[in-house]
């Protein structure tokens, strides 16, 4: 895509591209699985639950978030942190608004935040998908990562 270009986080950024992620997750959500089995809990739907991972991203290491812009409209972002001490990469969240996908600008923004790593030094990185994310699960196979193990989210009614 050509006229896409990547910078750095700004606040101003922040109430789109919440939406944008909150929005990108439907479908994929483990929030969204837990409400479909037991409702919405505590008066706080999966919206609002996955939105507070963006805060999350903010909070840890909001240079860390890498943003894609067409037409000086952000249009997704990937958040990246680095534990430096454990030598890995994170990468919590990628998001991209509908019309942006199947164009190349998810693989350039891990590319951007494999290359943040390399840059600081870590060699290894991590990221996590749910099983039934295909385009996560291909996109990531495809840029080297490997699968490790797999994990089942259990919720209880206590
Ligand atoms: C995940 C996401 C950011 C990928 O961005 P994208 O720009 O659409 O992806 P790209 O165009 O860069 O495609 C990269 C690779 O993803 C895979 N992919 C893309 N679209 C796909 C589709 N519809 N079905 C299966 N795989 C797909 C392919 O492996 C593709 O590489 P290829 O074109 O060389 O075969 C975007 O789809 C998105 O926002 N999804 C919703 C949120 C989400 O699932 N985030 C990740 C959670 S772990």
């Amino acid at each position: 895509m050509d006229d896409v270009t990547f910078r750095s986080f700004q606040p101003a950024d922040y109430e789109q591209l919440k939406r944008i992620m909150v929005d990108a997750f439907d479908g994929v959500s483990i929030d969204q699985g837990i409400e479909a089995e037991y409702g919405v809990v505590a008066g706080h739907d999966w919206r609002w639950r996955k939105g507070r991972h963006f805060d999350d991203d903010v909070r840890r290491d909001a240079d860390g978030i890498i943003v894609a812009v067409i037409d000086a409209q952000p249009v997704g972002f990937i958040s990246t942190w680095i534990d430096h001490e454990a030598g890995f990469g994170h990468i919590p969240n990628l998001s991209l608004t509908p019309e942006c996908r199947g164009k190349g600008v998810g693989r350039r923004l891990v590319e951007l935040a494999l290359q943040r790593f390399r840059d600081a030094g870590i060699t290894h990185a991590k990221i996590e998908t749910l099983v039934q994310n295909e385009i996560g699960n291909r996109l990531y196979t495809s840029l080297g990562f490997r699968e490790v193990a797999r994990q089942i989210h259990f919720v209880a009614e206590v």
